[in-house]
């Protein structure tokens, strides 16, 4: 069998130990061979591509943050037009089965392509764990504690100079990161685009560490967040060409509107995409691996149409259907339990 796989969407640490994982397996369990497309879909419609062996350069990739077949994004009406196309050059590379690794906008693509008749496994990306068929995605734990990290640092200068500090992290729709790094790192607030906050609930809770004596404060914003209504003046960006919004720095909105009401001494760190770049943690290479791997094995055993998916310890397989359904957002519960740990 040959296969051909590509990644697409945003990087993700972790992209590189997926593709590995195919070509281990697909070479050691089935004597297959793989292609890698380039640039995402864009190098799969214009037939960029190239041979994965199984070989020295393989095995040293699993450490390497990004993806060696780089990435790209594509709009959808450009990429439903080239399906003769995107046809033609995997019948010209005798490839009978494509894998697609890729976050939300990539699982669709990969649904569409098999409801074409394009034999399809998926494999779920993103560091914002917003993918629901899957417990986890591989990178979100690499961003968690980036963030985290950031946030154990911020610690100290914070109270060194009586500041509030805002740190601003990934999350367009959800706010797993922010939850997950906010109470590792023992944040005093944080705020998610699950549920709009209210800056005086904010700077309620500054305030109270000031009068107690803990004379700083530490509040992580997800990049999505947004004030409840009729509380402050303050949008999330424009829409770019793909339909995702360019954000206008919520971090340092919060920042400015808390220093206007309190006058505390109040600044921003933004830490953008260093959450996204770097080695992967090992939780993540070893999930990326083992997703690596049962895709490979899926699409050996012909079950197409399907994504990889882990449910509790198993990775199972689910429809690519079931995949791009929901956005995962963070559980009522799961805020509740987050604020007491507030302030
Ligand atoms: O989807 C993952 C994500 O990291 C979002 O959290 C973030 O808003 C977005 O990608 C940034 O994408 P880009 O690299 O295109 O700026």
């Amino acid at each position: 069998m040959r296969l051909a796989t590509l990644t697409s969407g945003g990087d993700c640490p972790g992209l590189n130990a997926v593709i590995r994982g195919i070509v281990r397996t697909s070479s050691a369990e089935f004597g297959s061979t793989v292609v890698g497309y380039l640039d995402g879909w864009v190098g799969l419609m214009e037939d960029r591509r190239m041979d994965l062996y199984d070989d020295a350069f393989i095995d040293s990739i699993l450490l390497r943050g990004g993806t060696i077949l780089g990435t790209g994004r594509l709009h959808p009406d450009k990429f439903k037009a080239g399906l003769e196309q995107i046809k033609e050059n995997l019948a010209d590379a005798e490839v009978d089965a494509l894998i697609a690794i890729g976050g939300e906008g990539t699982l669709k693509g990969a649904k569409w392509l098999s409801d074409n008749g394009i034999p399809v496994v998926g494999v779920p990306k993103t560091i914002d764990n917003d993918v629901d068929a899957t417990d986890y995605t591989f990178g979100f734990d690499t961003a968690v504690s980036v963030a985290t990290d950031a946030i154990d640092r911020l610690h100290t200068t914070a109270e060194s100079h009586n500041r509030i500090l805002i740190v601003e992290v990934m999350g367009r729709h959800v706010g797993w990161i922010a939850l997950h790094a906010g109470m590792a790192g023992g944040a005093h607030y944080t705020v998610i685009p699950e549920e709009p906050f209210d800056i005086a609930d904010i700077c309620k809770a500054m305030e109270r560490r000031f009068q107690m004596g803990e004379k700083y404060g530490i509040v992580v914003v997800a990049e999505g967040a947004v004030p409840r209504e009729g509380t402050m003046d303050a949008s999330l960006g424009e829409e770019d060409q793909f339909g995702h919004v360019t954000f206008n720095g919520m971090g340092q909105i919060i920042a400015d509107e808390i220093k206007e009401r309190l006058g505390y001494d109040v600044r921003t760190t933004v830490l953008g995409h260093i959450q996204r770049g770097g080695t992967p943690t090992a939780y993540d290479r070893v999930l990326a691996t083992r997703y690596g791997l049962h895709a490979a094995r899926a699409a050996h055993a012909g079950q197409f149409g399907t994504c990889v998916a882990l449910r509790g310890e198993d990775i199972e397989l689910v429809t690519l259907e079931e995949s791009v359904e929901h956005l995962k957002r963070v559980p009522q519960r799961r805020i509740d339990a987050a604020r007491i740990m507030f302030g």
